[in-house]
Parts: structure tokens; C-alpha cells; sequence
């Protein structure tokens, strides 16, 4: 099962276990402690008491009382002074106590708040890091729904640099809606006359490598369609047949065939996807399944294909990568360097409103 991020109120969210940011009392206070107990009702508060407390870094749980969650999980977080004080360790430690409860408790579903955020203070795209990876880690060898729970207008606070140099890049690639139509229409024209005549390529287009027209003379992405094409009508019975060929193979089909040219296992395929097993095993028994763009992209990111590796999966899925939506120029972002880690994929759809990957 993956790991969801959600902009959510932990105290409505319908876990078997939601996990409480508490201090070492047990005994309520602001923030989420204060949300959860006034939620769970006073029964919380009487269970409480009878624990006798917890250190920083460990976890004790509860029932859920008048909450929807069937459990909660108090974890006491450390307090930022600086770093150097074994905060990441006492952090990474609420998170993996707090998944061996929920495990031994049969959950099948978890959710966390942004441990030692708030009052606490700690670095939120720090905090992050080691929730999204501790949580990772546990992933890879249980089967758990787990939510990682931002609040209200908080954002997950990517690091200003990223943040800045993934805006700028959507700056330089974002085209709108309309313009983006143009370009489609002039698409359409020239790809229907690929094999009367040599299609105008304007003056100011830059000098790219020919590239191959699909069948019908459609193209995986606007800038193939830029791109000029050799002499046609050999080319386009070559990109025929070509196309035809590539067809043969469905998108269920390719994603085997790639899992198989790595020596990946399934597993490990779909854990790095942040795919659950259901969906990959319903992908696994039926060749012709047609997936979400969004969960094309989280395989292609885990097979670590490049861009146009990416741009042919897709376009055996029935789709294309486009200027014209935020999340396919974050994810070029990502890809174009070499980034795979899908968690910082998600960190940044996140940071700039967009849905995740792999959900
Ligand atoms: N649902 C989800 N997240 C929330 C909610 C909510 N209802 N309320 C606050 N948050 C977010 C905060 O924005 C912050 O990012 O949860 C994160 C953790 O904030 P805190 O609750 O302040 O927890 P923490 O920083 O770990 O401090 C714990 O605060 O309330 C006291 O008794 C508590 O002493 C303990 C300390």
C-alpha cells in the first residue's frame, strides 16, 4: 500500500489509528493533542491517566472513543534546538514506533500528522524527509494504507530553492489552454498532410532530430510536431509500420517488459510506484487495462525511464505529456534531471496544489 498525503483535519479522518503529536504527560494540550481529545470525548483523557506518561521518540496507544478512528497513537516528538540535539533520530523513532503499533494492532490504515511541527517547531521540509522515508522503509515490507495528514493552508514547505527553480521551470514550459488548442489544430493539419506534401515548418523553429510520426501522423508530444520531418511518403509507410509494431504492445505489456529488462520484482516495481498490490495485480492479469495518467507516470518513475521512454508508455496508455498542465512540467522537471524518488515528486505536486503521483 502507498503512502497518501492528504490536506485533511486528523480528527475526522476514518483510520483503524491516528497518531497524536503529545507531550511526555499524555495528559492533552494544544494543537492536535488538544484537537483529538476534544473530539475523542473524555474517555480519552481517563485512558490516558492510567499510562503513566512517555518518553520523547516512544509511543503508547488508546482506543478512539468518539473519534472515527478506532485507535489513537500517542507519540511524544522532539523539540527543534537546532538539530544537533538527536531530534531526527527521536523523530524517526515517533514514526516507526508508532507503525509497529499500528501493526501489532492489525491496522490496516494510519494516519499521521506532521510530527513536531507546530509547537515543536522543527523544520517542515526536514520533518518531511524523515516521515516520508521512515514510512517508506516500513512500506517496503507491510501492506498499510498510511496518510501523511498536512493541515489547513499548510504546505509541506519544499525547500525555497526547489520551490523557485521548479516555478521557474514551469514559467519558461507552461503553455494555457488556448494556446496550447493552436497548437494542437496546426498539429492536426500538418499530420494530415504528412503524405501529400513536406509540411511548412516555420522559419523560427529550432533544428531538432527527425522524428517518426505515429500512425495517422499523431505525435506523443507538441515538440515532435515541431520537429521536421525526412521526405514523406517512404517515412510515413516507415513510421506506419513502425507504429503499427508499437501498438502491438499494450501499456500493461511495456510495464512487464521493463520490470523484467531491470531484474526488478513486481513488488519492488509497484513499493517504488507507491502503487498498491490490488492495482498492480489487476494490471498484471489483463493486457488491455487502462490506467490513470497519473499512475503511468508513478511506473515510469520507478522504472527510472527517461523522458521519451516516459512519453511512449504514456502514449500506449492513451495519453501525452502537455505544456499545458502544471503536473506533467513538474514531473518533466523531475525526470529531465534524473530525480526518481517519487516522495519528492509528491512533496513538490503538493507544494504547488497539484494531485500526487501513485494515489
Ligand atoms: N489535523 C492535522 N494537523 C494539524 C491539526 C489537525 N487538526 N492541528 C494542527 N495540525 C498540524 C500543525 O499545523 C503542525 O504542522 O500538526 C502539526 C503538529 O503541530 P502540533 O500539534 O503543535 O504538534 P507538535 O509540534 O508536535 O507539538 C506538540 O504541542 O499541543 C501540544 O501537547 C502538545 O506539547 C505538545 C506539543
Amino acid at each position: 500500500m502507498p503512502l497518501i498525503i492528504v490536506r485533511n483535519d486528523i480528527t475526522k479522518m476514518a483510520c483503524d489509528a491516528i497518531v497524536n503529536t503529545a507531550n511526555s504527560s499524555l495528559l492533552g494540550g494544544g494543537g492536535v493533542d488538544g484537537a483529538i481529545h476534544r473530539a475523542a470525548g473524555p474517555g480519552l483523557l481517563a485512558e490516558c491517566r492510567t499510562l503513566g506518561g512517555c518518553e520523547t521518540g516512544q509511543a503508547k496507544i488508546t482506543g478512539g472513543y468518539d473519534l472515527p478512528a478506532k485507535y489513537v497513537i500517542h507519540t511524544v516528538g522532539p523539540i527543534w534546538n537546532g538539530g544537533g540535539h538527536g531530534e531526527a533520530q527521536l523523530l524517526r523513532s515517533c514514526y516507526a514506533e508508532s507503525l509497529r503499533l499500528a501493526e501489532e494492532n492489525h491496522c490496516q490504515s494510519v494516519a499521521f500528522p506532521m510530527i513536531s511541527t507546530g509547537v515543536y517547531g522543527y523544520p517542515k521540509d526536514e520533518a518531511f524527509r524523515i516521515a516520508a522515508d521512515t514510512i517508506e522503509d516500513f512500506l517496503r515490507f507491510h501492506e498499510m494504507a498510511v496518510y501523511l495528514v498536512v493541515f489547513g493552508r499548510d504546505s509541506l514547505m519544499v525547500s525555497q530553492e526547489r520551490f523557485a527553480d521548479i516555478q521557474q521551470f514551469i514559467d519558461d514550459n507552461y503553455v494555457d489552454e488556448h494556446s496550447d488548442d493552436q497548437l494542437e489544430r496546426r498539429r492536426r493539419v500538418q499530420g494530415s498532410m504528412m503524405c501529400n506534401a513536406m509540411p511548412v515548418i516555420p522559419p523560427q523553429e529550432p533544428k531538432k532530430k527527425a522524428k517518426k510520426p505515429l500512425l495517422g501522423g499523431i505525435f506523443a508530444s507538441q515538440d515532435e510536431a515541431a520537429a521536421p520531418s525526412l521526405p514523406v511518403c517512404e517515412e510515413a509507410e516507415a513510421g506506419l509500420e513502425e507504429a503499427l509494431s508499437q501498438i502491438d504492445e499494450s501499456f500493461s505489456q511495456m510495464l512487464l517488459r521493463k520490470i523484467d529488462e531491470l531484474g526488478m520484482t513486481d513488488v519492488q516495481c509497484y513499493k517504488k510506484a507507491n502503487i498498491d498490490r490490488k492495482l498492480f495485480s489487476k494490471i498484471r492479469s489483463d493486457v488491455h487495462y487502462r490506467p490513470k495518467k497519473a499512475t503511468v507516470i508513478a511506473f515510469a518513475v520507478a522504472l527510472e525511464l527517461d523522458l521519451d521512454e516516459t512519453k511512449d508508455m504514456l502514449m500506449k496508455a492513451g495519453f501525452a505529456l502537455s505544456h499545458s498542465s502544471k503536473f506533467d512540467i513538474i514531473v518533466e522537471y523531475f525526470i529531465a534531471r534524473g530525480n526518481y524518488n517519487v516522495f519528492e515528486i509528491n512533496e513538490a505536486l503538493f507544494s504547488f496544489d497539484q494531485s500526487l503521483i501513485g494515489q
